[in-house]
């Protein structure tokens, strides 16, 4: 009785287990689902929301030209294929576990990300061919950017 209970036990677990290491697979097709899941695209793909969700793939992940303005100053989504260029997969592993940017990067969603997440979604940003020009550099607050921005900040309220 013990026994079975235990075996059954052991059976439950493994089968658990296989599950999650299927799910865990570390591919590039994970990766670009994981891209679209995670809204990777909807601001470093260029034309990705206005395409309502085409990703054009001489464009995924590069980057893009319209500023985000705000207190911070204005930043650009970066070129991914560029950053993906500068490290190895381990590498990028600790990098998306710890790096931090300025807004509107969700940068603490990339921490949520699983090791088999980040070594897919690295698979697939490197699969995806040239790097292309890097993304406009940030301008400090007060600057003047050069290209079209989106201003990123809430109306001020009228008194009530
Ligand atoms: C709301 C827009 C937005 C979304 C959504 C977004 N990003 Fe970003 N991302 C940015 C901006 C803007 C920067 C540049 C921030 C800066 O200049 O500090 C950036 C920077 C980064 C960087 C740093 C690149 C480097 O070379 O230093 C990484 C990595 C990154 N994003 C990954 C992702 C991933 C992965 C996702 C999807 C889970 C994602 N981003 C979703 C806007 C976004």
């Amino acid at each position: 009785m013990v026994r079975s209970g235990i075996a059954l036990a052991i059976l439950t677990m493994s089968s658990a287990t296989a599950a999650l290491a299927a799910d865990e697979a570390v591919s590039i097709e994970a990766g670009a689902r994981i891209a679209v899941m995670g809204g990777c695209h909807d601001c470093h793909t260029s034309g990705y929301a206005q395409s309502g969700g085409k990703i054009d793939p001489a464009n995924a992940l590069k980057g893009d030209g319209v500023g985000f303005q705000g207190p911070w100053g204005t930043t650009y989504p970066s070129n991914l294929r560029i950053t993906v260029t500068k490290m190895d997969e381990d590498a990028f592993v600790s990098f998306g576990h710890s790096f931090q940017a300025r807004p509107p990067m969700p940068w603490f969603n990339v921490h949520a990300f699983s090791e088999a997440e980040l070594r897919s979604f690295y698979r697939y940003v490197k699969s995806l061919g040239e790097p292309g020009e890097p993304a406009p550099a940030y301008v400090e607050p007060g600057g003047k950017p050069v290209t079209p921005f989106i201003v990123f900040a809430p109306p001020q309220m009228p008194a009530q």
